[in-house]
């Protein structure tokens, strides 16, 4: 080989690397960037905040739910300094209105999911299913369950392997 092809193919070695390492950083911009408010779940939990107080219907509904702006008023008060509370949040609090966030976990409308018979009957923490929320800091990027036949064979490898139904009418309703 001679030299020149060598600096040649370093090179296109170097350019393939740079647009895979953009192709990566793009993918966390749009991870990340989604939701309206930087919502940071590890300053939170740490203050001894239960997942279940902001997500009310995770223990007791089929919809755990994404807590309403009225919630984050109880302590980001906008006319006091602590907690601070950032511009994005401010607007939605002063406005009284509703922060437009992303859902990203999401089953299809003919599929039948409930939290309650997980999470109080099935006993199963919410860490089995949505990961260390605890130490997240920065919003929701992706849902653990992605869409079509490999969202589904999460639910039915548990299912399995706890012995649970796995009756295609159990989920498809
Ligand atoms: C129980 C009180 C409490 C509730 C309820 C609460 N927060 Fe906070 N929030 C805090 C405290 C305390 C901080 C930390 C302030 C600091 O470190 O300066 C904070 C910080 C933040 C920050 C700044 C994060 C950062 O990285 O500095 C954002 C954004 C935020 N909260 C959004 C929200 C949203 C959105 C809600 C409602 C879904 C909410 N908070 C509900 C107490 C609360
Ligand atoms: C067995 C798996 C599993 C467990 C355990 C679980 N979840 Fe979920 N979670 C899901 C699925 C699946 C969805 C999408 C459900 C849908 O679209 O109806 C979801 C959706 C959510 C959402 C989106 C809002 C909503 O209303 O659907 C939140 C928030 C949430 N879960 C919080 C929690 C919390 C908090 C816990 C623990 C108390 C928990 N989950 C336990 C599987 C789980
Ligand atoms: C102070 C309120 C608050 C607490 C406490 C809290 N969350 Fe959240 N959670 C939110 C907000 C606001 C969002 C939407 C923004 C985001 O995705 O981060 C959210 C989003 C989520 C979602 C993704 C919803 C979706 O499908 O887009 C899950 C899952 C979730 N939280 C689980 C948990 C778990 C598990 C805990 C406890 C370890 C917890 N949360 C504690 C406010 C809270
Ligand atoms: C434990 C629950 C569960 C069982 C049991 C189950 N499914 Fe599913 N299935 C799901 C979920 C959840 C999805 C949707 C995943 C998504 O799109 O997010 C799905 C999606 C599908 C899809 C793809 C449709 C689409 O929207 O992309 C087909 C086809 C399907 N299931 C067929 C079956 C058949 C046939 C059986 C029985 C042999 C079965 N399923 C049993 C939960 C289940
Ligand atoms: C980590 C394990 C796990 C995952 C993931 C899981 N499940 Fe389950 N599921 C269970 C357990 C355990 C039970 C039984 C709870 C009880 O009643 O004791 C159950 C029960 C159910 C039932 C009631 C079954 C019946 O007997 O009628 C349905 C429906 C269901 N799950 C749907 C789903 C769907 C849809 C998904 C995926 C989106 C899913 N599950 C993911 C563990 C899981």
């Amino acid at each position: 080989m001679n030299s020149g092809v060598i600096v040649l193919s370093i090179g296109f070695l170097t350019f393939g690397a740079a647009i895979i390492y953009y192709a990566g950083s793009k993918q966390d911009e749009l991870d990340f960037a989604v939701q309206p408010v930087e919502y940071n779940h590890s300053k939170h939990v740490a203050l001894g905040i239960d997942c279940s107080s902001c997500h009310t219907g995770a223990t007791d509904g089929t919809h755990a739910g994404i807590p309403s702006t009225s919630t984050c008023a109880l302590c980001h008060k906008i006319d006091r300094d602590f907690p601070s509370t950032p511009p994005q949040l401010a607007r939605y609090i002063k406005g009284g209105e509703e922060i437009p966030w992303i859902q990203l976990h999401k089953a299809p409308r003919h599929i039948y999911f409930s939290h309650q018979r997980h999470v109080k009957l099935g006993k199963l923490d919410c860490a089995v299913c949505h990961g260390d929320v605890k130490t997240m800091e920065k919003p929701f990027g992706k849902s653990y369950f992605p869409s079509g036949l490999t969202g589904m064979n999460k639910c039915v490898a548990c299912h399995l392997k706890e012995k649970v139904t796995t009756d295609c009418l159990s989920c498809h309703r």
